[in-house]
């Protein structure tokens, strides 16, 4: 550091003390402060830092986000919002469940209720309950206490920290973790961050618009031992294909003989067929199976507590003599994990959570809001497909009722996606998956009438 740096501080009072001090000597003094001043600037000029971020590329845009920003800017009085990953109601507006309005109330009116913080592992009363939610009360993992759980940010969070424990814990070097094609875009991008090897397996056939399972066991047969297989519990995103039971048979199968590990990502349980266990049936026919497995649980939409971020991370060891052993040796690192990552999760979320999940009324209740969301994305389906059918739009539209979930491949090409959006106001991703909630007894006829304009006009 150049010695014409270091000057000394100015006074505070520097300015009060000029008026008892003679003209000439404050002249001097200003003067020798200013010359400091500038040699201290200059120096300063000559020897600037590096500056280490100038070729920090411009990134692009989260196309979703940015899809939502684009249709909020939108005055045309008919748009329509099919890029949105949350549930609307009938009027296209957000839906507080009446439920959650309960358990927020039951909350705010606890004389007890403070803010500190949760544990690092998070609220002990919601990570049980939402293990038992998604292993099903009875399961052989938590009767024999190789089940271990963390409270996240969400599913994404959970996601994150199933990563990050598999890039710290696995033999090196790391195995891939194959994603399915397509997949949530966000996938790519979490295991990116953390630096694992991804791969892809055939998921979605474009010809059939339904799973394409040969493609799937082909590749996974192939894939080297102990890697990772990502897989959508139910409500698959983007495509809203899921496996058949039977099919899932044939997975799991995979994954033992290949000595696979499955990440099952939970994000839609109960919102898919409004039966928690429906949705749930591959998680725990995986675990019955005996294989090990980890899992990441979202609340966002089946309690519709998007913005809350109340998540579960779960590790179910395989059962033998040193399962519960290797359960609490992974807790305990999941812990460390957590607290560099996060500390300690939010609570409000995760109280409302478990305010429901531990009453059985609530709980109750809490199924029957879940019927109302996914009966009425199941009555859109029916009503889109119909109107299809009286425009007898080219192409087959079965897939739009035989897709289950919040979205839907409509499998119309990038595009008609920016035509319909240019000349009809409809707003969907550019890989033409629509969300069933943004559609309404309102606008599911004019929807029709678009995609059917797009269909035939554009190629
Ligand atoms: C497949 C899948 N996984 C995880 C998430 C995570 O959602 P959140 O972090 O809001 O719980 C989503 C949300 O869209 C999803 O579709």
């Amino acid at each position: 550091m150049p010695s014409s740096s270091k000057i000394s501080p100015i006074p505070a009072d520097s300015r009060s003390s000029s008026a008892s001090a003679s003209a000439a000597s404050t002249h001097t003094d200003t003067n020798a402060r200013l010359s400091q001043i500038q040699q201290h600037t200059m120096g300063s000029i000559s020897n600037r830092p590096v500056e280490l971020f100038d070729a920090v590329p411009q990134a692009p845009e989260d196309p979703l986000f940015g899809l939502m920003a684009a249709y909020r800017k939108d005055t045309h009085e008919k748009k329509v919002d099919l890029g949105i990953g949350a549930y609307r109601d009938n009027n296209a507006k957000p839906w507080v469940l009446p439920v959650v309005k309960k358990a927020d109330k039951i909350l705010r009116d606890d004389p007890d209720l403070n803010h500190e913080y949760l544990p690092i592992a998070g609220l002990p009363e919601f990570t049980l309950a939402a293990q038992k939610l998604i292993l099903g009360p009875d399961s052989p993992a938590i009767k024999e206490g190789r089940a271990t759980s963390l409270q996240t940010i969400s599913g994404t969070g959970a996601v994150h920290l199933g990563g990050l424990f598999l890039s710290r814990f696995l033999p090196k070097p790391t195995p891939a973790i194959y994603l399915s094609n397509p997949t949530w875009a966000n996938h790519n991008q979490i295991f990116t961050n953390i630096g694992m090897p991804i791969k892809s397996y055939p998921y979605f056939s474009a010809k059939t618009k339904m799973l394409d399972l040969d493609g799937l066991l082909s590749t996974l047969k192939a894939a080297p031992e102990k890697s990772i297989v990502l897989l959508h519990a139910c409500a698959h995103n983007p495509t809203g294909v899921d496996p058949t039971q039977d099919q899932w048979k044939q997975i799991a199968e995979v994954c033992r003989e290949r000595s696979l590990f499955p990440f099952f990502d939970c994000a839609y349980q109960g919102f898919a067929s409004g039966d928690l266990a429906t949705d749930n049936w591959a998680i725990r026919y995986f675990v019955e199976q005996g294989l090990e497995l980890i899992i990441a649980q979202s609340f966002a939409k089946n309690f519709g507590l998007y913005g809350e971020r109340a998540g579960a991370f779960h590790f179910v060891a395989a059962p033998g003599s040193k399962a519960q052993d290797v359960t609490k040796r992974v807790a305990s690192q999941l812990a460390v994990l957590q607290r560099s990552e996060i500390s300690n999760p939010p609570a409000y979320g995760a109280r409302i959570a478990s305010i429901v999940l531990n009453d059985k009324a609530l709980f109750a209740e809490w199924e029957e809001d879940l019927r109302t969301m996914s009966g009425r994305i199941i009555e859109m389906r029916k009503s889109l497909k119909a109107e299809l059918d009286k425009l007898d739009t080219p192409g087959n539209w079965d897939h739009i009722t035989s897709q289950i979930g919040m979205f839907s491949f409509t499998g119309i090409s990038e595009a008609q996606v920016l035509a319909i959006r240019e000349k009809w106001h409809v707003y969907m991703t550019k890989n033409g998956r629509i969300s069933m909630a943004g559609l309404n007894t309102s606008n599911v006829k004019y929807v029709a009438e678009a995609l059917d304009d797009v269909v035939r006009h554009v190629k």
